[in-house]
C-alpha cells in the first residue's frame, strides 16, 4: 500500500473499525479447509438476496399496487406488470430475474438447510445460527407469499384467498385476524396495498436483519465442516486453528466458482424457460384476477407445496375443533419443528459421514417424503393422494419426534481428531 492510501486507511480506522472488521470477518476469519460444494449455498443465498433487492427496486419504479380496473377493464396492477414486460426497456429481464430469483432462493435455501442436516451444523455451539436460519425461512415464506399477490393474476388472488382464510380457523381470534390481514372481508385493493408495503419494505428489513444476525452468530462460533470436527480445538502457537484457512482469499475465490455455476443455471432459466414449466410462474397467473371466477384448481407455488400437503392431509376434527384448524396447526408445526433439531439430535457425532445406518435411512425417508408431499401439493386431492400425504406427513413428523431415540440408538463411526482433506 502506498503511504498515501495507508494514511487514508489510518484516518478511516481512527473513526470506523474498517480494517479490524475486514480482518475479523474475512482475512483473519479462519474457516475449515475442507469445505465442499455444499458450502456454496450460504453465499449463493446472499447473492440471490441481493438480486431480489436490486431487481425489486427497479420493479417498484413501474409497478402499481392498484386493483381498480383501467379503461380496458384490466386491473391496473396486472396491467402494470404487462407494461413492465412489454414497454419498459429491459423490463422483461428485470421481472424474470425477480420471479426466477424467488424460486432460486428456495432451491438454494433448501439445499443450504439440507447441508446443515447432513453435517449436523445445527448442533452445539451453532444452535442460534440454526434458529436464526429457521426464522429466515419463515420470513422468506411470508415474503414470497405476499410478493405473489402483487401481479394480481388469478392464482395471486385465489391463492391469497385460500391462505388468508386459513387464519380464520384459529379459535377466538381467527376471524378478526384474517380481517386484519386482508384489510377487508375479501381479498381486495386494501389487501394488495398492505401486501405491497410489507413485501417491499417491512419484510425485507426483517430478512436483512436476520441474515446479519445469522452471519454474526456464525462468525462468533466459527463454521462447521463436512467432518463435523471443531477446528478451534486444535490451534497452533499463534492461536490459529491448524485446520483453518483465511476466508479471504481462499473462500472468496472458491465461492466465485459456485457463483459462476449458479449463474449458468439461473440464466438458462431466465432466458430460456422463465415460466419454469408452469412451476415458477403458474399459467393461471397470466389471467387477470377475477373475484367472480374461481379457478378449478388452486395450488400454491412449488416451494410451499410440501407444507400445503401437510395442511390438506389433516381431514379429521378433534376436540371439537374442525379439521381445518388442525391442518393449520400441523402446517405451522411442520416448519417450527425444524428449529428444535439441535435438541432432537442426540447422536455422539455431528456429520453424516460418521453417523450410523439408522440416521442415514431416517434422512433418506424424510427426503423422499418431502418430495412426495411437494408433488402431491400441486395436484388436486383424491382419496388415494390424501392417504399417501397422510402417511408422508406422519413420517415427516416421526423423523423429528423420534430423533432423540433413534439418534442415540445408532451405531456411529468414531469422529476423526482432525478434518479429512485430500
Ligand atoms: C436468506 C437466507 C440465508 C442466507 C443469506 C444465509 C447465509 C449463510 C451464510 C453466508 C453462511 C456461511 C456460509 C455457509 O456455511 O454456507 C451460512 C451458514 C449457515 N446457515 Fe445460513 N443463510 C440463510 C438461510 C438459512 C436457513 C433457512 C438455515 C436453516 C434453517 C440456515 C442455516 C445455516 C447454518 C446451520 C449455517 C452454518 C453452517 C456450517 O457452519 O456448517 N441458513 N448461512
Amino acid at each position: 500500500m502506498t503511504t498515501k492510501s495507508q494514511a487514508v486507511l489510518d484516518w478511516i480506522d481512527e473513526r470506523f473499525p474498517l480494517t479490524s472488521t475486514w480482518k475479523a470477518h474475512l482475512s483473519e476469519y479462519y474457516a475449515p479447509k475442507n469445505f465442499n460444494f455444499w458450502y456454496f449455498f450460504g453465499s449463493l443465498a446472499l447473492l440471490v438476496l441481493v438480486i431480489q433487492i436490486v431487481t425489486g427496486i427497479f420493479l417498484v419504479m413501474h409497478y402499481k399496487p392498484d386493483a381498480s380496473l383501467n379503461a380496458a377493464g384490466v386491473p391496473v396492477a396486472f396491467a402494470s406488470v404487462e407494461y413492465i414486460m412489454r414497454e419498459v426497456p429491459g423490463g422483461w429481464l428485470i421481472r424474470y430475474l425477480h420471479s426466477t430469483g424467488a424460486s432460486a432462493f428456495f432451491i438454494v435455501v433448501y439445499l443450504h438447510m439440507f447441508r446443515g442436516l447432513l453435517y449436523g451444523s445445527y448442533r452445539k455451539p451453532r444452535e442460534l445460527i440454526w434458529i436464526f436460519g429457521t426464522l429466515i425461512f419463515l420470513v422468506l415464506m411470508a415474503e414470497a407469499f405476499m410478493g405473489y399477490l402483487l401481479p394480481w393474476g388469478q392464482m395471486s388472488f385465489w391463492g391469497a384467498q385460500v391462505i388468508v382464510n386459513l387464519f380464520s380457523a384459529i379459535p377466538l381470534i381467527g376471524p378478526d385476524l384474517s380481517l386484519v390481514i386482508r384489510g377487508d372481508y375479501v381479498v381486495s385493493d386494501a389487501t394488495l396495498n398492505r401486501f405491497f408495503s410489507f413485501h417491499v419494505i417491512a419484510v425485507p428489513l426483517v430478512l436483512i436483519g436476520l441474515v446479519v444476525a445469522h452471519i454474526v452468530a456464525l462468525h462468533e462460533v466459527g463454521s462447521n465442516n463436512p467432518d463435523g470436527v471443531e477446528i478451534k480445538k486444535k490451534k497452533d502457537a499463534n492461536g490459529i486453528p491448524l485446520d483453518g484457512i483465511p476466508f479471504h482469499p481462499y473462500y472468496t475465490v472458491k465461492d466465485i466458482v459456485g457463483v459462476v455455476a449458479f449463474l449458468f443455471f439461473f440464466s438458462a432459466v431466465v432466458f430460456f424457460a422463465p415460466e419454469g414449466g408452469g412451476y415458477f410462474l403458474e399459467f393461471n397467473n397470466f389471467i387477470p384476477a377475477d373475484p367472480l371466477k374461481t379457478p378449478p384448481h388452486i395450488a400454491p407455488v412449488w416451494y410451499f407445496t410440501p407444507f400445503y400437503s401437510i395442511l390438506r392431509a389433516v381431514t379429521y376434527p378433534l376436540f371439537g375443533l374442525d379439521a381445518k384448524f388442525w391442518g393449520v396447526v400441523a402446517m405451522g408445526a411442520s416448519v417450527v419443528i425444524i428449529a428444535f433439531l439441535p435438541w432432537l439430535d442426540r447422536s455422539p457425532v455431528k456429520s453424516m459421514r460418521y453417523k450410523g445406518p439408522i440416521f442415514k435411512i431416517a434422512v433418506a425417508v424424510f427426503v423422499v417424503c418431502f418430495f412426495i408431499l411437494g408433488y402431491l401439493g400441486v395436484l388436486p386431492p383424491t382419496p388415494g393422494r390424501t392417504l399417501v400425504s397422510q402417511i408422508c406427513s406422519v413420517l415427516y413428523f416421526a423423523f423429528f419426534l423420534l430423533m432423540p431415540w433413534y439418534s442415540k440408538l445408532d451405531k456411529c463411526k468414531p469422529e476423526p481428531e482432525r478434518v479429512t482433506f485430500k
